[in-house]
């Protein structure tokens, strides 16, 4: 069975469907279905086709970008995201957010935590951080990534939800290392005006009360690659059960 993230002979191109990677075969129209339900289980990491980011060279094979087949470029999209969430260094671990209105703007943020399989990208912030003010007006946000190596940008456009003093902050703050946890101490809320760059107090509580969770769920993702041979350009859009693609004009 073809079970890797490489480019499959044509009868033999597939769709993600419930429960596993679902060989459709003969009769494969291009009909860029890429989801039944998102990523499902037996998504690209169960199927071994490690990260195909750039000319990066994953368990002895050259797996790269360079695929016209939609359904490979999806794939490498999200291992490439939930690769980057436990790789220090990964140029897709601190992609910028852009969040709309007075409060808003965009700032660099690290990527915590992909699954695929919901469209979930988590960041975790300052509760009191301007951003939160933002998505509190409005919960819709671009991630940015970019890797110059390789020169692909992704753009994941989601809606956010702040999650504080719930199940999930809670979660999430047991794996903030001790040595992060002192960012949410300040006395002052970010971005307050101090006389001096040293100044400013930690307060003795632990910092879980000012701890945020932004999780968000993706409804589009444009992915572009500017290569040698030709640029070019994908998007995707959630239409509420599954994903659909196609190939843009880059
Ligand atoms: C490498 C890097 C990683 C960062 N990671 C985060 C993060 O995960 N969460 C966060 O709130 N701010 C992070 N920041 C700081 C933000 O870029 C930003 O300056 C700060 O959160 C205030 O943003 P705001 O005023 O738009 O709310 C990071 C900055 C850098 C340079």
């Amino acid at each position: 069975m073809w079970g890797q993230c490489q480019d499959a002979p044509p009868e033999k191109r597939g769709e993600f469907a419930s429960g596993n990677w679902k060989l459709v075969t003969g009769n494969f129209q291009p009909s860029r279905r890429v989801g039944a339900r998102g990523l499902q289980r037996g998504s690209c990491r169960a199927m071994d086709c490690g990260l195909g980011r750039g000319s990066g060279r994953i368990k002895g094979m050259d797996l790269t970008w360079d695929s016209t087949d939609l359904e490979v470029v999806w794939c490498r999209v999200w291992e490439g995201l939930e690769t980057a969430t436990r790789t220090p260094g990964d140029a897709w671990r601190t992609p910028v957010v852009a969040t709309a209105g007075d409060a808003g703007g965009g700032r660099v943020v690290v990527l915590r935590q992909v699954d695929g399989k919901v469209r979930s990208l988590t960041f975790h912030t300052d509760l009191r951080a301007p951003k939160v003010t933002a998505l509190r007006a409005s919960p819709w946000l671009t991630w940015v990534f970019y890797e110059p190596r390789t020169q692909v940008q992704l753009r994941v456009r989601a809606a956010g939800t702040i999650h504080a003093g719930d199940a999930i902050a809670a979660e999430a703050w047991d794996r903030v290392p001790a040595g992060s946890r002192k960012n949410y101490t300040t006395a002052e809320a970010p971005g307050t005006e101090r006389p001096h760059p040293m100044a400013g107090e930690y307060l003795e509580k632990t910092g879980v009360e000012r701890f945020a969770v932004v999780r968000t769920v993706a409804e589009s993702v444009d992915w572009l690659w500017l290569a040698e041979g030709g640029h070019r350009r994908a998007r995707w859009e959630w239409n509420g059960a599954i994903w659909v693609g196609r190939w843009v004009t880059p």
